[in-house]
């Protein structure tokens, strides 16, 4: 919206028949979303909508902050219609959604991506207050990495296959779940509450299938890792926010994980708002990872629609762009 903004400003020649066709469409957007802002009158000379129009914008709901245009009420925690909770995707991005600079390197190993004032895990969670985190196995070890060999496992399969919710880790998870997919059994974990003022109330919980390893999931039992299980092959992701919903009524589920963990979501329809802080590199490549990681589109099928619902123009180049996927309640 705001480009349309820019398009239409009086100082750009050769726009003297789109402005008013394009503002009038702003306008209405507007009133959809900012039913308490003044906007200009259709009569308005034509030449002064423009302005108008922002200046309306500004100076009502929309301006919570000098660099934020609200267009919604963002920040809705709530149960999505279907039983599961409201999903949210956050992530930092280049200014081509590639959020690694190179394939195959974690972010938390290099310096190379632009560690910037203000985006921290606090700053999102304020904003969505999540009682459960999704993060992808991909952020904690390498595809191409072997992980070290466990022990067989002792308890039956029967046994294993129960959802393992040891009463400390539930006693310790104050604020919520670092909950990430590990079907394969691919993360051997080094704290169960991660350090620092963010992670405290802050547990470890593994999402895993009916093909995770038992020796992966008696080790989890032997560290009082807890994990719930869903799903066969691989962690069934809606089921999993189903058993997260009915175990913890957790309303929002955040997701900070990476490009394949977020496109399986979006494949399966499982996300309701999108949010992107763009940091200012463009990094390019082929296999280094982007927001959503996916099977490919059918030549008939339909990108999810998206209504922006806040821009914040941030320090130091950073632009946080919300969008809620259209026809979500
Ligand atoms: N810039 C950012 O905001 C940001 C955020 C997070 C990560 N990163 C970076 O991105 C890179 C990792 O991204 P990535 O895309 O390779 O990994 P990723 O998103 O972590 O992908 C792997 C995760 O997705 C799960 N998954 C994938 N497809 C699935 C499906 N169909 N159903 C259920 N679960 C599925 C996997 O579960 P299984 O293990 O069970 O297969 C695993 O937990 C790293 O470099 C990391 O540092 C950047």
């Amino acid at each position: 919206m705001s480009i349309s903004i820019w398009e239409t400003s009086p100082s750009c020649p050769g726009h003297r028949r789109a402005p008013f066709v394009i503002t009038v469409r702003i306008s209405r957007e507007i009133h959809r979303h900012l039913p308490g802002v003044d906007l200009p009158s259709p009569q308005t000379p034509r030449r002064q909508m423009p302005l108008l129009v922002m200046r309306a914008l500004l100076s009502g709901r929309g301006r919570r902050h000098r660099n934020v245009v609200r267009m919604g009420e963002p920040g809705r925690s709530t149960v999505s219609g279907n039983g599961r909770p409201w999903v949210v995707t956050h992530n930092s991005a280049s200014v081509d959604g590639r959020i690694a600079v190179s394939p195959g390197l974690l972010l938390m190993m290099d310096e190379r991506w632009p560690v910037l004032p203000g985006s921290t895990y606090a700053d999102v969670k304020r904003r969505h207050e999540p009682t459960v985190i999704l993060e992808g196995s991909g952020s904690f070890v390498r595809d191409t990495e072997e992980p070290s060999p466990l022990p067989p496992a002792t308890e039956t399969r029967q046994v294993l296959l129960e959802n393992y919710l040891p009463e400390k880790a539930v006693a310790a998870a104050t604020n919520g779940w670092l909950t990430v997919p590990d079907s394969r059994g691919r993360v051997r974990w080094l704290y169960k509450q991660f350090p620092g003022e963010d992670w405290a109330g802050w547990h470890v919980l593994v999402l895993v299938s009916t093909a995770t390893p038992p020796e992966y999931l008696s080790y989890l039992r032997r560290e009082e890792i807890p994990y719930l299980v869903a799903g066969e092959s691989r962690v069934d992701l809606k089921q999993a926010l189903r058993l997260i919903r009915d175990q913890f009524r957790a309303e929002t589920v955040l997701s900070t994980g990476g490009g394949q963990l977020n496109g399986a979501l979006l494949r399966a329809g499982l996300v309701d708002e999108i949010e992107v802080e763009v940091v200012p590199i463009a990094i390019g490549g082929e296999a280094t990872p982007t927001l959503f990681t996916a099977p490919d589109l059918p030549v008939d099928g339909v990108p999810t629609q998206l209504e922006l619902t806040s821009a914040e123009i941030r320090s130091q180049g950073r632009v946080l762009l919300r969008y809620s996927v259209s026809g979500r309640e």
